[in-house]
Parts: C-alpha cells; structure tokens; sequence
C-alpha cells in the first residue's frame, strides 16, 4: 500500500462515504462550492464549522477532504464523532486502560486535519467544553486545520461552539452551510452507490479485499 493510502485507510472515514470522488460522483454546484471552500482550510489552516440540513452532503464533503488530504497530499488526517471521542478520552481515565487520558487527547491534536462529526451529540458538560476547547485550542496553535460539523441551524451551532472557538474561525475558515434537500434516495446517490459497487464488484474479481 502505497504511504497516502495507509494514511487514508487509518483515517477512521466511515465506509459509506469512502472513494466518493468529487469530480466524477458528484453533480451538485453548492456542494462542490462548499467543498472547495473546506479544502482551501488545508491551506489556510483554519478553522470551519460545518451545519445544515440532514442528508445534505455534509459528512461526504468532509470524508473527500480526508482523501485529498491523505492521498494527494500525503498528509494525516482523522475523522471522528464528538460521542466517540469522549468516550475515548473517559476510557482513558479507567485505571484497566492502557492508554491515559492525556494519550487520548494527544491523538486528536497530532494529525494534520481533525473532522469532528455530529458536534451536537455531547453531553454540554464543564468537562466536555474544556476538553473540546482545549484539543481545538491546541490544533489553532498549531496552525492544524480542523472542521467541526453539526446538523443545529446556524444561532444553536455558534452558541454551542463556544466564544473561544467562534472567535478562531475568523481566521481562514468560517462557518459553512449545507443548504440541499436531502441526498438520500435521490438519483445522485443512487448512481454513487452504483459506481462504487461496479469498483468494488471489479476489485474483488481481481483479488483485492476491502
Ligand atoms: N454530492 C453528492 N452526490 C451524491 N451523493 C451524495 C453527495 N453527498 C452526499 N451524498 C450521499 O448522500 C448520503 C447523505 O450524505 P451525508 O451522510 O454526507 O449527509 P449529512 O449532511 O452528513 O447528513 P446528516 O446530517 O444526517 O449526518 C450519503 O449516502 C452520501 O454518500
Ligand atoms: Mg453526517
């Protein structure tokens, strides 16, 4: 495996949106505005907070960035859920874990790129803002770009993205709505599904397993 695709490969995307390419599977204008808006973060190092409707696009315009991300710029990048991460950074705590809290929150300020998805789905707790505060803080220093994405209207999302964070987004990121009706169960999804099935179908004849 060549190094951006073990990069990829370790990156945690969710096997639904992996191997989307946006310039042969995607057909939607503002979906490709937004995403070009997400990976110009890679350059800008910002900060984005990503919101909108259900089903609009938001986690795949995100996964495709990890993939230009690892594969064409051979850089790393993790994608995670805010529930996931929590609970990764308590198991920390568990005197039977082996590794410690601060390992754990180490692992979200290393790579290159952090997505952090279903922001909404915490527990607004003291200790959860200050750790998630604390790993963005950490990244902003670092100039490491990261998005945090969340299906709340744009007034929910900014008062739970706290004054520190929003503050950090005005510099080379910002806040970016998806606005489309749901992709679910439309053609274009349908015809995405078909095509990575085809590649799948073709790949396991030749041998390769995923
Ligand atoms: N540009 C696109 N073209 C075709 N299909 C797409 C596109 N973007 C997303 N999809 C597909 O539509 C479905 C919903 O997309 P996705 O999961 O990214 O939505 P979401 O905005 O994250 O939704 P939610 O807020 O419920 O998490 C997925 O199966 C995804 O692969
Ligand atoms: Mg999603």
């Amino acid at each position: 495996m060549n190094a951006g695709r073990e990069l990829y490969s370790m990156a945690g995307v969710p096997k639904r949106h992996k191997d989307f390419r946006p310039d042969h599977h995607n057909k939607d204008e503002q979906w490709r505005w937004n995403y070009d808006k997400l990976k110009n973060l890679l350059t800008n190092r910002g900060i984005a907070g990503v919101f909108g409707k259900r089903g609009a696009g938001k986690t795949q315009a995100c996964a495709s960035v990890i993939g230009f991300c690892c594969l064409n710029l051979g850089k790393s990048a993790k994608y995670v859920k805010a529930f996931d991460l929590f609970l990764s950074i308590r198991n920390g705590n568990n005197p039977s874990s082996n590794t410690t809290e601060k390992q754990e929150v180490e692992k979200y300020c290393k790579p290159f790129l952090l997505v952090i998805d279903a922001f909404e789905v915490r527990g607004d707790t003291a200790f959860e803002n200050r750790t998630m505060d604390h790993i963005i803080d950490r990244r902003y220093d670092e100039q490491r770009p990261t998005i945090l994405i969340s299906n709340e209207d744009k007034s929910s999302f900014s008062a739970s993205l706290g004054i520190s964070t929003l503050d950090r987004l005005k510099e080379g990121g910002g806040l970016i709505e998806f606005t489309k009706t749901s992709f679910r169960g439309s053609e274009e999804s349908f015809y995405v599904l078909q095509q990575k099935q085809r590649i799948e179908k073709e790949d396991l004849e030749r041998g390769i397993e995923f």
